[in-house]
């Protein structure tokens, strides 16, 4: 089986740099005062962040006083989130907006738009599954199914399906199938026009918990999760298991692997943010063999994502 080292599947630079114009506010020298000042702010964010986690802890606070990401506290954060509009805008020009975040890429920092990452990551995704030949294909914790309404549009005679646990992000995926046309806020997120109008509406979304989905195994070629495991970190030796279950043969994780938390501001987000953050090479413990690690790519301060595509293998 042919190995994926990344040929056809990472970014060149001046991909990622085509793909982030318009979806960026400001940029700055990495030594600037003016970035130093956004790292601190993060900081300092992060920090009070993870000092209260540590004293409720010390304090034996319950579970729900602290950020602790049970599947509990996920779908309370994620149920109300899917139920508001969550569809990418165009940057607002001009006023710093509540949905920048900062990012570092090829040596400057930026303030972009939330959704700019996305566009990347789809490139990603679509191209995995030219590369794999998949024919069917699953997102766990899909959200309000943004990849998979953006890729569908370039992929023929492939099954996608989305799983995500809170129904509201489900309803809102299909509510967006019952359009006869793409929402244009969608295909302006897009990296190219509408090819082919209507594949949108073929893709399967189903409320599910990704610790036990309604599949058979090996029902799927290819299952990829996009920031979704790195909610899961209560549950993710079960989710992987399951994950390994439903999938026949490749994966593709894009999530803040160790390997993506490049310093100490980043790993202390992620500690106090409780997200996943295993090693690649941990994957392995779950049948689960990674080839690519790939992260050299717009990294966000707190929870910068790694690609990291796997093959299925025995269990240990
Ligand atoms: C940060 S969002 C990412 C959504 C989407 N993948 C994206 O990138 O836009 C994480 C998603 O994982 C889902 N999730 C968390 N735990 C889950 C579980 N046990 N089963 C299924 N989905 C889960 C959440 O409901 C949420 O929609």
């Amino acid at each position: 089986m042919k190995k994926l080292d990344g040929e056809g599947i990472v970014l060149t630079a001046d991909e990622i740099d085509a793909l982030l114009e318009g979806w960026t506010f400001s940029s700055y020298e990495l030594g600037s005062l003016a970035w130093q000042k956004e790292r601190a702010k993060v900081g300092l964010r992060m920090g009070w962040k993870y000092l209260k986690n540590r004293g409720k802890r010390l304090l034996k606070a319950p579970a729900s006083f602290m950020t602790v990401r049970t599947k509990e506290f996920v779908q309370q954060q994620y149920e109300p989130f899917w139920a508001e509009d969550q569809i990418p805008a165009p940057v607002p020009k001009g006023k710093r907006h509540k949905a920048f975040m900062p990012i570092e890429w090829n040596g400057k920092g930026y303030l972009a738009s939330r959704f700019s990452k996305a566009r990347l990551s789809n490139e990603i995704i679509y191209r995995m599954i030219k590369a794999t030949g998949a024919k069917t294909v699953l997102e766990v914790g899909c959200g309000n199914g943004l990849h998979l309404l953006e890729v569908a549009d370039r992929l023929k005679d492939v099954k996608l399906t989305g799983v995500d646990l809170t129904q509201a992000g489900i309803t809102a995926a299909q509510a967006q199938q019952k359009t006869v046309a793409l929402d244009p806020r969608i295909v302006h997120h897009m990296p190219g026009p509408v090819v082919n109008p209507g594949n949108f509406r073929k893709i399967a979304f189903l409320q599910a918990d990704a610790t036990a989905m309604p599949f058979a195994d090996d029902s799927f070629d290819l299952v990829y999760t996009h920031t979704a495991l790195e909610q899961m970190n209560s549950v993710a030796p079960a989710v992987l298991r399951e994950i390994r279950r439903v999938g026949r043969k490749d994966f593709l994780f894009i999530e803040p692997f160790a390997e993506s938390q490049v310093d100490a501001l980043r790993k202390l987000a992620i500690a106090a943010k409780d997200h996943w953050r295993l090693p690649a090479a941990r994957l392995a413990e779950y049948g689960l063999k990674p080839d690519l690690v790939w992260f050299n790519w717009p990294l966000k301060l707190v929870g910068g994502t790694c690609v990291v595509t796997a093959r299925k293998d025995v269990l240990a």
